[in-house]
């Protein structure tokens, strides 16, 4: 006899709802389940089969076909594990056929019965919404996980058994309702800005930097206070909306990092990886494609310290997120695409000892040697960095002074602000942040006054101004003036984002 059941496949960080067809017919016991499965799913044969016996149900008898449909997407994983065994009892009708298809069923068994969590529900459970599906089943261990989401009514069951038997009807105590809790864990947790004294230009372009979405490099020598700068950064963005919140929750969902007591992700992310860290980790892949940093960073600070230690061809591969916000893995099977976008702040060194500058020490690097420690950022990635900021040491004077500088909630207060302003001139040009406007729109979009305008076009028209130069100088300064609560782009704001103009030939502007 025919049965259907449904269960969802991962895809990039979204689900689908699969279907899982099966049919039973008289002749030689078999097994098999087709429909592109990977190795893990051949060894849920086994599995499934130990978990329907050892539940108290009879494997079904004769030659037994499981198709997994759509045949075109690729099913990795082993939360099909439970839709299968439900579709199983129903070939033999040990389970009523037309009940198990109210469900999407996702787990995976274990041999004695018992449900096991499995990766992405939070994407499982949209796409089982999405589908129009009222009910899912989930294991246990998933239940907060699954019940981010509301809408849709969530089962969550220890064992397969308990499964049968909601079922049958009889799963009212294993029922949660969506309930989003939003975690309102302080940010505290990164540190003040108050703990840094001094380096008022570098807090500065830090506030421009979050309140414009800009990228942000920090140029200076060993122990300036670059890294305590930058890990400082989540504590003056914005608050996260619903939706974002939700985007990089479902990013943590499918990557697995949820933990036992999953919460909708609030906090904007910081990821800072290591320059020594592999290029999967960093940018996402493996043969179950899993999202890498840079999408962990989704929404919020990817922090890359010590940039000109980094490979050139790890930071090649930043190219195409720092442009779309997305990153494309490309595997035999098929290409995924993860979310990745983030605000990218960098710290680096200004040459390779580290002291090029800094009054009494004796920077030995040759101009050959810095000129290719530098060469090796420039190109793509600085382009893509609208914040150039020198940092120099602190006098001891600064370093032991009392007086209270200003703390991370009142900077955020401005940064919101900002943002807001931002919000309401760019909902028609479909992007949130001044960094973010194309090219195109720039001179509409960031309409600079009369006197700054001339004399940026003429440093154009010699030739020591890029037009890229130009934009990006156009994008800082809308967000100077948008801090400053003004319309207009004046002649100071424009003077002030020269401050930051980087180091790729728009420093003759
Ligand atoms: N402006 C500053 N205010 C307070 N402490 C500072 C400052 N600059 C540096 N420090 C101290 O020096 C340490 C090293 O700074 P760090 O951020 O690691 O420097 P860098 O990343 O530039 O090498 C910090 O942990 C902090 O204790
Ligand atoms: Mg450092
Ligand atoms: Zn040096």
């Amino acid at each position: 006899m025919l049965a259907l059941a449904f269960s969802a496949a991962i895809a990039g960080i979204d689900a689908h709802v699969v279907r899982v067809e099966t049919d039973s017919a008289a002749g030689v016991p078999a097994f098999a389940i087709v429909g592109l499965p990977d190795r893990a799913l051949n060894e849920s044969r086994e599995r499934i089969r130990a978990a329907i016996v050892n539940s108290g149900f009879g494997f079904p008898p004769g030659r037994l076909l499981v198709n997994l449909a759509p045949a075109g997407m690729r099913k990795m994983g082993v939360a099909f594990d439970l839709a299968i065994a439900l579709a199983l009892l129903a070939t033999d009708e040990q389970v009523a056929a037309a009940a198990i298809r109210e469900y999407v069923a996702c787990g995976e068994v274990a041999l004695d019965g018992s449900l096991r969590a499995v990766p992405g529900m939070l994407a499982m459970t949209l796409a089982a919404k999405r589908a129009g599906f009222a009910r899912i089943i989930v294991p246990e261990a998933n239940r907060d996980e699954a019940a981010l989401v509301d809408g849709i009514d969530v089962y969550a069951v220890p064992t397969l058994a308990d499964a049968i038997a909601v079922v049958l009807g009889n799963g009212a105590k294993f029922r949660r309702r969506g309930v989003t809790v939003l975690d309102t864990s302080d940010r505290a947790a990164c540190g003040d800005f108050a703990d840094v004294k001094g380096q008022t230009l570098a807090k500065r372009a830090l506030e421009i930097a979050a309140a414009g979405g800009h990228n942000v490099v920090l140029v200076g020598p060993p122990g300036c206070g670059k890294t305590m700068l930058a890990r400082r950064v989540p504590s003056i963005l914005p608050a996260m909306t619903t939706a974002e919140a939700l985007d990089v929750t479902k990013v943590y969902s499918v990557a697995g990092l949820l933990g036992a007591r999953p919460r909708v992700v609030s906090t904007r992310p910081f990821r800072a990886p290591h320059h020594t860290a592999s290029r999967v980790s960093l940018v996402g892949g493996g043969s179950q494609p899993r999202p890498g940093e840079i999408s962990l960073a989704q929404h919020g600070v990817l922090y890359l310290d010590e940039l000109g230690e980094f490979t050139r061809s790890t930071l090649e591969v930043l190219r195409q997120p720092l442009e779309e916000g997305t990153v494309t893995i490309a595997r035999a099977a098929g290409t995924h695409t993860f979310p990745a976008r983030f605000t990218l702040v960098a710290s680096m060194n200004p040459c390779p000892c580290g002291f090029r500058g800094v009054r009494g020490s004796d920077c030995r690097c040759n101009d050959m040697a810095v000129q290719k420690y530098l060469a090796k950022l420039s190109g793509p990635l600085l382009d893509r960095i609208d914040l150039h900021v020198s940092v120099s040491r602190v006098s001891f004077d600064e370093l032991v002074q009392r007086g209270a500088a200003e703390t991370s909630a009142t900077i955020r207060a401005r940064v919101e602000l900002a943002r807001e302003r931002q919000l309401a001139r760019l909902r028609d040009a479909r992007v949130s942040t001044n960094a973010a406007i194309p090219a195109a729109d720039v001179r509409q979009l960031c309409p600079l006054d009369v006197e700054p305008l001339a004399l940026l076009e003429s440093a154009v028209t010699r030739g020591t101004l890029s037009a890229r130069a130009f934009d990006r100088i156009a994008r800082v300064a809308r967000t100077i003036a948008d801090l400053s609560g003004s319309e207009r782009i004046v002649r100071e704001h424009v003077a002030e984002a020269l401050l930051y103009r980087g180091a790729d030939g728009s420093r003759t502007a």
